[in-house]
C-alpha cells in the first residue's frame, strides 16, 4: 500500500493517507476540520457588563491577556473613562468588542447575551457610589438590584444555564454596620445604605439561582479596591488628586466628611484576578475579597500628603477639626458635613482565607504601594493639567 505524506499550511496539519482508501483521507480531514475548530473554539468569550469603570477596565485587560474574545457593554452617553485613560492599558479598547447597552433595558439584555452567546458574564455594572445612593434610592435599587436580575433571567430564558457562567460583583458593603471583626463569609449582613440594600438583594438572587437552576454563578464579596482609574468622587481619589494639586498650587483646600471610618483597602488590578478565578473553580460559590488589614481615611490623607513631603498637623474636633500644613501652617484639609452619610459604615475588614485556601489568591500590593501607585498617576495627570493651563494662559 503506497502512502504519500502531506504537509499542510500548519505545522499540526501534518498527515499520512492511503492511496486505496480514500474514505480515509475524507476521514482524517474530519478529524482535521473538528480539531481544527475545537482550538479556535478555545479562545473563551467573556462579556463584561460595566467595562467602562474602574473594575471593567482592569478586568478586560487581564482577559485579553488569557486570550479571551473580550466582549464589553457602554451606556450610549458613557463618560468614556475607559477610552480616555490609557497609558497603561495602550488601545485596550481597540481589542475589546464594544456593544452598547443598559442594565436598565432587560431586552437590551436578552439580546446581547443571545447574539454574543459568552461563556462568562462578569456583571460590575452599578451606581457603586454610596452616598449617590441616599439621593437616588429608587435608580440604585433598580440598576443595582434588578440590574443582576435581568442578566439571571436573560440566561434562563435563553436556555443557556449550563453554558454561561456568572459573577456578581458583592460588596463588603453588605457586612455595614459589622456584626463581627474580621468579616468572613458567614458573618451576618447588615446593610447601611440604598446602595448596600440593593447589592443584597443582587448577593441573594445570584445565590437563588444558583440553588434553583443550577446555574454556576458566584458573589465576589470585595472589600474596597483603588487604583489610578477609580472615580475622582470616591474619597481615596479624591485624596490623592487634591494633594497633587495641593502640591502643585492648584487648590488649597480639600473638604472630608467622616475622618475616622476605616477600610480595608487593595489595589483594583489584584482584585479582578479573584474574580476570574472564582469563574475557573468546578463549582460556584462566594468569597471575600480583601487584604485584612485596614486603615483610616485620616491616615490615607496623611500619607498621601507625606507622599509629595507635606506633613499635616490636624487641629480641632468633629466639624471644626481642620489639617493644617506643617510648614505653613495653611488649612489644608477642612470638614465639610454634607459629605457625613445619613447611616455611616464606620469600620471593616475582611477575612480572605477561604480565598486563599480554595483559589489560592493574595492581595500582593500593600497599602503602602498602592498609596504611591496613585499618587505617583495623579501627579502626572496634574501636571498636565498644569501645563496645559499655562498654555492657555500664555495665548
Ligand atoms: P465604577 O467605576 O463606578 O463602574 C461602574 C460601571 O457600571 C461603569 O462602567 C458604569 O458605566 C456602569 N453602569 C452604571 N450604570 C449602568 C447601567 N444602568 N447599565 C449598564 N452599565 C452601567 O465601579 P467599580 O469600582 O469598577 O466597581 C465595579 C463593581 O464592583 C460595581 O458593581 C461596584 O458596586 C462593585 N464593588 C466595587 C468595589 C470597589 O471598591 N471598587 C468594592 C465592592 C464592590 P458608565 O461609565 O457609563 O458610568
Ligand atoms: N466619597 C467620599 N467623599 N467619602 C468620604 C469623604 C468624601 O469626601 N470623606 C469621608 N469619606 C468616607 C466615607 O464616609 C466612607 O466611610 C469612606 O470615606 C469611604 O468612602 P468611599 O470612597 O466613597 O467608598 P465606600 O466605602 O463608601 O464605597 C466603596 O466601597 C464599597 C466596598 O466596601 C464603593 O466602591 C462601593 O461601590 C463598594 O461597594
Amino acid at each position: 500500500m503506497k502512502r504519500i505524506l502531506i504537509f499542510c499550511s500548519t505545522p499540526s496539519r501534518i498527515f499520512w493517507f492511503s492511496l486505496k482508501n480514500l474514505s480515509f483521507l475524507a476521514c482524517l480531514s474530519c478529524i482535521l476540520f473538528i480539531a481544527t475548530s475545537a482550538d479556535l473554539s478555545l479562545k473563551k468569550k467573556a462579556l463584561i457588563f460595566g467595562i467602562t469603570g474602574q473594575d471593567g477596565s482592569y478586568l478586560a485587560d487581564f482577559l485579553l491577556d488569557k486570550n479571551y474574545e473580550v466582549h464589553g457593554v457602554e451606556r450610549p452617553l458613557s463618560i468614556q473613562r475607559f477610552n480616555q485613560f490609557d497609558q497603561e492599558r495602550k488601545n485596550l479598547s481597540s481589542h475589546v468588542i464594544m456593544h452598547f447597552g443598559n442594565l436598565l433595558d432587560a431586552l437590551n439584555v436578552v439580546d446581547l447575551i443571545k447574539k454574543i452567546q459568552p461563556d462568562e458574564i462578569y456583571n460590575l455594572a452599578a451606581q457603586s457610589h454610596v452616598q449617590v445612593s441616599f439621593e437616588c434610592p429608587e435608580y440604585t435599587s433598580n440598576v443595582d438590584g434588578l440590574g443582576p436580575l435581568r442578566i439571571l433571567e436573560a440566561i434562563r430564558l435563553l436556555g443557556l444555564e449550563k453554558k454561561i457562567k456568572f459573577y456578581q460583583a458583592s460588596s463588603s458593603e453588605l457586612f455595614g454596620k459589622v456584626q463581627e471583626v474580621p468579616q468572613t463569609e458567614n458573618t451576618p449582613f447588615y446593610p447601611r445604605s440604598p446602595y448596600a440594600v440593593a447589592k443584597l438583594y443582587a448577593y441573594w438572587i445570584t445565590k437563588n439561582y444558583r440553588e434553583a437552576y443550577g446555574m454556576f454563578a458566584c458573589n465576589g464579596i470585595l472589600f474596597n479596591h483603588e487604583s489610578p482609574m477609580r472615580g475622582e468622587s470616591f474619597v481615596t481619589r479624591k485624596i490623592t488628586l487634591a494633594a497633587c494639586r495641593y502640591k502643585l498650587g492648584l487648590q488649597k483646600v480639600l473638604y472630608l466628611g467622616n475622618l475616622d471610618a476605616k477600610r480595608d483597602w487593595g489595589y483594583a488590578k489584584d482584585y479582578v484576578e479573584a474574580m476570574w478565578l472564582m469563574m475557573q473553580q468546578p463549582t460556584s460559590d462566594d468569597y471575600v475579597i480583601a487584604t485584612g488589614k485596614n486603615h483610616s481615611v485620616r491616615e490615607f490623607v496623611e500619607l498621601a500628603f507625606k507622599e509629595l513631603d507635606v506633613e499635616i498637623e490636624w487641629r480641632g474636633q468633629n466639624e471644626s477639626e481642620c489639617g493644617m500644613d506643617r510648614n505653613s501652617g495653611q488649612v489644608i484639609v477642612a470638614i465639610d458635613p454634607k459629605y457625613y452619610r445619613p447611616a455611616e459604615v464606620d469600620l471593616l475588614l475582611g477575612n480572605a482565607e477561604k480565598a486563599q485556601k480554595i483559589l489560592k489568591w493574595n492581595s500582593k500590593t500593600s497599602f503602602q504601594d498602592l498609596l504611591k501607585i496613585m499618587v505617583a498617576s495623579d501627579l502626572q495627570k496634574v501636571l498636565k493639567e498644569k501645563y496645559s493651563n499655562l498654555k492657555l494662559e500664555d495665548k
